[in-house]
């Protein structure tokens, strides 16, 4: 059963707009490759984010640092072949466009036209407003990220709750302002406090997508691992997890080795 308000055969980012004003919660998860981002599309998740996240959950790196354009391209047409409903969002890694604007622009156009994806992500404000404007300016769509920006990790130096003190919540509503005025068409919010998501999101016309933001988001994403509970190791007080699959993928795959062992597979059913 559904309980949107509208049928979208196709998200745009213009029925992310229609949905913040219709009061319409937006739903978004990442996804890394063609399975998984098919079962995704289908259960109508409107955005799927081909997340810098891959570093971590895909690769195994401590951080999102270590990803690189290249293997996010690869990441994201494996995704691309897979949607038919959602908008495809694909983040620009570290080092993809934080040195100067024609870099930036470089680097969003290998993402469009290598993998067929929908728009990207940058994260930070104003440091980066040259760049955002110019992948603007090219008729590329770009969704912003504030409050905690994992490619930053090394400058913060915890993954603790951001923009608790008054002049970083300024800072960051200033940069929400920005960011709507210069085009984006929506801004994730990562770990913030739930009182300052209410004020941004009610502030700007272009949708917020929280993550450890609270309630007040216009939407909410998850790394489609954690939801999953494949990842086991982080508890953040923000995850919902929906399933255990680690535990479930464990179970099968030792049954699997001991069926194996024992020679009661395959069975004779199960040869030619
Ligand atoms: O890379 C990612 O998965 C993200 C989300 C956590 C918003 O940026």
């Amino acid at each position: 059963m559904s309980i949107a308000k509208k049928e979208y055969k196709r998200v745009t980012v213009k029925s992310l707009v229609e949905m913040k004003k219709q009061g319409e919660k937006i739903s978004m998860l990442t996804a890394y490759d063609y399975s998984m981002a098919k079962i995704v599309d289908a259960a109508n998740v409107d955005v799927i984010l081909v997340g810098d996240s891959a570093s971590n959950v895909m690769a195994g790196h401590e951080t999102t640092l270590p990803i690189t354009l290249d293997q996010m391209i690869y990441h994201a047409s494996s995704v691309i072949r897979a949607v038919h409903r959602a908008l495809v969002v694909v983040d620009l890694p570290f080092g993809s466009y934080q040195s100067d604007p024609k870099e930036a622009l470089r680097s969003a156009i290998r993402i469009m036209k290598e993998s067929g994806a929908h728009a990207v992500k940058l994260e930070g404000g104003e440091e980066i407003k040259e760049s955002v404007k110019r992948i603007l300016n090219a008729g590329i769509p770009v969704m912003g990220h504030l409050g905690l920006t994992p490619q930053s990790i090394y400058k913060f130096g915890t993954y603790s709750v951001r923009a608790k003190d008054t002049d970083e919540a300024e800072k960051l509503m200033a940069d929400a302002r920005m960011l709507e005025k210069i085009g984006c068409f929506s801004i994730v919010l990562e770990k913030i406090p739930a009182a300052l998501t209410k004020k941004v999101s009610e502030s700007i016309s272009i949708p917020t997508i929280g993550i450890g933001g609270g309630k007040h988001a216009d939407g909410q994403v998850l790394v489609i691992h954690d939801l999953l509970g494949m990842t086991h190791e982080f508890n953040p007080r923000f995850l919902r997890r929906y399933m255990n699959l680690y535990d479930e993928m464990s179970e099968a795959i030792s049954q699997y080795v001991q069926d194996v062992k024992s020679k009661d597979f395959p069975s004779e059913e199960e040869q030619y």
